[in-house]
C-alpha cells in the first residue's frame, strides 16, 4: 500500500490571531487534494476531550498533552492532523515535537494589540474588565515559538499567503 505519511501541523497563537482560519484553510486544500487530514481544534476540543480543564498552568499543559496524545495517534496512522490550540508553553510544545517526531510547528504571529483589536469573540475585553482571569497576552503568558517551521505573520499577510506557507512546507518535507 502506498500509504501516506503522516505529521502534525501545530498550529500556535494568541488567541485571535488566526491559528483556526489557517488551519480550515489548510484543511479544505488538503481535501482537494484527497489526503487524509483530521482538524484537532482547541475550543472544540475543550467541550468534548478536554472538557472540564481550565486554564491554569497546569490544565494547560494538560490540554496540551491530552491533544498531542491524540496528534501523535493519528501522525502515526498517516494521518496530515491540523492541531490549532494556543499552547503558550515552549517546553511542552518541544515535548511533543520529540514524542511525535513528524512534527511542524506554525507560529501564527499577530500582535496582541491587533487580536486585541479584532477581538472576534468579545473575550480581550471581557480580560481588560477582570470578568475573565489569566487571559493569553493580557494577564497570562504567551511563550513564543523561537524557530517555528513556519511562521504566519496575520497582521502582514492574507489568509490565502498564510495557508500556501504552510502547503509549502508540507510539500518540501515530503509529506504531500
Ligand atoms: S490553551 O492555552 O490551553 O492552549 P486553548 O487553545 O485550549 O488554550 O483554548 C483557547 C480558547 O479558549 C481561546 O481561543 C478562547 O476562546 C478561550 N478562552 C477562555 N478563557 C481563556 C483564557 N483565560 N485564556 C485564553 N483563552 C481563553
Amino acid at each position: 500500500m502506498n500509504q501516506q505519511r503522516g505529521v502534525t501541523v501545530w498550529f500556535t497563537g494568541l488567541s485571535g490571531a488566526g491559528k483556526t482560519t489557517i488551519a480550515n484553510a489548510v484543511d479544505r486544500e488538503l481535501k482537494i487534494a484527497a489526503a487524509s487530514v483530521e482538524l484537532l481544534d482547541g475550543d472544540e476540543l475543550r467541550q468534548t476531550l478536554c472538557r472540564g480543564l481550565g486554564f491554569s498552568a497546569i490544565d494547560r499543559i494538560e490540554n496540551m498533552r491530552r491533544i498531542g496524545f491524540v496528534a501523535h495517534l493519528l501522525t502515526k496512522n498517516g494521518v496530515i492532523v491540523l492541531v490549532s490550540t494556543i499552547s503558550p508553553y515552549r517546553e511542552i510544545r518541544q515535548e511533543l515535537r520529540r514524542k511525535i517526531g513528524d512534527f511542524i510547528e506554525v507560529y501564527v504571529n499577530a500582535p496582541v494589540a491587533v487580536c486585541e483589536w479584532r477581538d472576534v469573540k468579545g473575550l480581550y475585553e471581557q480580560a481588560r474588565a477582570g470578568l475573565i482571569e489569566n487571559f493569553t497576552g493580557i494577564d497570562a503568558a504567551y511563550e513564543v515559538p523561537l524557530q517555528p517551521d513556519v511562521e504566519c505573520q496575520t497582521d502582514r499577510e492574507t489568509i490565502a499567503q498564510s495557508t500556501i506557507k504552510v502547503l509549502t512546507k508540507l510539500e518540501k518535507l515530503g509529506y504531500i
